[in-house]
């Protein structure tokens, strides 16, 4: 992966009062190239290194097409307090203290400070951006926008947050209630920012009462609306599907010039075309499926018709790997060129499931640790990944591996510590020390080390739970512990491999495909409110390969006793199912008699 890709064009157009014009709606979101595919807002998760994963997976030339959003920052803090700014937006090597010109967007070096630019919001690598905030205070909220502006393409209010502690705090969707207020924040920056304003908001209990909400939103200065198909209370268990038909309601009802982006219910390739039909909205977010698979905005590989029944004899490994150098644009793969080793295709004749290897998709994600967060020259050297047909000795555990991570496993103590006296014998994890001396410690508290372990645990979870020794070795892991994580991702390895000569795709492929009906392009995909188990059997993959986790359904967590309804709740419904069995008694009686 290159930094030689042309930054998109600016947002900026022409000179109106001395000061430079901004774009609106439409205008604006074709200046950033009309992107479809939107990486959501996560707290802790959407950093710039996932970020750059989920694009990895495209061809340069349309990385630009997937816009990201920043996990949300809190307006108050970031005007406040340096420390949660330079933690928080990594946008010159060195802190955000002094950074406000405009003008100098697309320089390598910031001149206001005379920094490197680094990695949040860099034009070369991480655009189109927007940077998401939570406030409730219009003059807090343009004191933060005002500092992230030059990096960014605009700055997003949050209005969908439905966590405690947004209800605590006031901000995300606890403003629903106060259209003044949400009215008066978005128009401070759509009338004195220097780059435009969006928002996100969820639906409202009424078609007619969540178009109203739009339209406030809308009339305050939003350019770009996102709607998350759910509505406040549709959290946790009670998540449920998304309401794709109310999202299409408003497309329908707001003017056509309108941009609007779809969230909820998108949990594998395949449904980001099925939103965007359904809703008729300009572009899909997705948030908890890029956890599980960044790669989901990416078709397959070009190469993932190979099947894994061809043998990978060493020759043709090489060969492969010769010919897939000459005839793919190297920065497609990074430094890895051979699809067969990092996607995986069911063997089973006319089956549709496919998808990347957990390993490989670790290994670019700690590759963009190594060379962009901590700016080592390139990568660690580690063999290809392993298929049928290569030599089976690479799949022998590593005693030195596996006695480090029993160890690490074994004790309360830090990991790190441990690992000290004990040396290493892993090649990977000698060429990567823990915390090498010269890289400053800073470092480890950029949000980029501090997601780590969370994105590991959701991206390995069917892996974990089948081998729980890398989930204990992978829970005692620290911030930064690159040499950890390259353990595990070495363990990890081996372990797919041993599954692949074992022949556990087969055994996978008999107990989920028997009985797939032959499902092509036409065939309906019904979203079940009341049950998950045609969307589990969908997107089943075996336990190396990426795949969404899937929640229960709330009428199947109620039933497992999961949750529970509020005695308000269930007492309405008590009565409601009295009732309707007392009509039932009447209707019966009445029939009866009339006979
Ligand atoms: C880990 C996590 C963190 C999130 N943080 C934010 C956030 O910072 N701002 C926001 O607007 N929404 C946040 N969300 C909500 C998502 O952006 C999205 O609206 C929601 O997950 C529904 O999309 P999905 O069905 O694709 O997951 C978060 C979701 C997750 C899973």
């Amino acid at each position: 992966m290159t930094n030689s890709e042309a930054p998109i064009s600016p947002v900026i157009s022409g000179v109106s009062n001395g000061r430079p014009k901004k774009l609106h709606g439409r205008a604006f979101y074709e200046s950033i190239g009309s992107p479809r595919h939107i990486v959501a807002p996560m707290v802790d998760q959407s950093e710039f290194a996932w970020r750059m994963l989920t694009r990895s997976f495209l061809p340069p030339d349309q990385r630009t097409s997937v816009l990201a959003y920043t996990p949300m920052l809190h307006a108050r803090l970031f005007v406040d307090s340096p420390r949660y700014r330079t933690s928080h937006f990594e946008a010159v090597k060195g802190g955000t203290e002094q950074l406000q010109d405009p003008a100098n967007r697309d320089n390598s070096v910031d001149a206001s400070s005379n920094l490197p630019l680094f990695l949040d919001g860099n034009p070369s690598i991480d655009r189109p951006l927007f940077v998401q905030f939570c406030a409730n205070d219009p003059e807090a909220l343009l004191g933060a926008a005002r500092k992230v502006a030059p990096y960014c393409d605009a700055v997003d209010l949050n209005l969908g947050c439905p966590q405690g502690i947004a209800r605590k705090g006031h901000y995300g969707a606890f403003l629903q209630e106060e259209p003044e207020l949400i009215y008066k924040l978005i128009r401070t920056l759509h009338e004195n920012l220097d780059v435009p304003v969006t928002a996100k908001i969820r639906l409202l209990d009424t078609p007619e009462a969540s178009l109203q909400y739009a339209r406030t939103v809308l009339s305050a200065g939003a350019s770009i609306l996102t709607v998350h198909g759910r509505r406040r209370e549709q959290k946790g268990h009670m998540t449920g599907i998304a309401d794709w038909k109310m999202l299409r309601y408003l497309r329908e009802n707001l003017p056509k010039e309108t941009v609007l982006f779809a969230n909820g219910n998108v949990l594998e390739h395949g449904d980001v075309e099925r939103c965007l039909e359904a809703t008729g909205f300009d572009g899909v977010m997705s948030a908890e499926g890029l956890l599980s698979n960044p790669a989901l905005f990416s078709p397959p590989p070009p190469l993932a018709e190979t099947t894994l029944d061809q043998p990978a004899t060493a020759a043709a490994t090489e060969a492969s790997t010769e010919s897939a150098a000459t005839s793919v644009d190297q920065d497609y793969y990074w430094h890895t060129m051979d699809p067969r080793r990092e996607y995986w295709t069911s063997s089973r004749k006319g089956s549709r499931r496919g998808g990347w290897r957990i390993d490989a998709v670790m290994r670019r994600y700690l590759d963009i640790l190594h060379v962009y967060c901590l700016g080592k020259a390139s990568p660690p050297e580690r063999a290809p990944l392993f298929i049928p047909g290569d030599p089976v000795e690479r799949l022998v555990e590593d005693p030195t591996t596996a006695a480090t991570a029993d160890d690490d496993a074994s004790t309360d103590g830090p990991a790190r510590k441990k690992r000290r006296t004990n040396g290493s014998g892993d090649t990977a994890a000698s060429t990567t020390p823990a915390r090498d001396k010269d890289t400053n410690k800073e470092i480890f508290a950029s949000p980029n080390f501090v997601a780590v372990q969370a994105h590991l645990f959701h991206l390995l979870r069917h892996a974990v739970a089948k081998h729980t020794d890398i989930r204990d070795a992978l829970a005692r892991t620290r911030k930064g512990d690159m040499a950890g994580y390259e353990r595990i991702l070495s363990m990890l390895e081996k372990r797919i491999g041993q599954a692949l000569v074992a022949g556990e795709d087969k055994a996978f492929s008999e107990e989920w495909e028997a009985d797939d009906p032959e499902l092509d392009d036409a065939t309906e995909i019904l979203d079940d409110p009341d049950s998950s188990a045609a969307a589990v059997r969908r997107c089943k993959r075996p336990w190396w390969v990426v795949q969404p986790i899937l929640r229960p359904m709330p009428a199947e967590a109620l039933a497992k006793g999961a949750i529970q309804l509020k005695k308000k709740v269930k007492a309405e419904l008590d009565h409601a199912v009295k009732a309707e069995a007392a009509t039932a008694k009447v209707q019966v009686v009445a029939a009866a008699a009339s006979a």
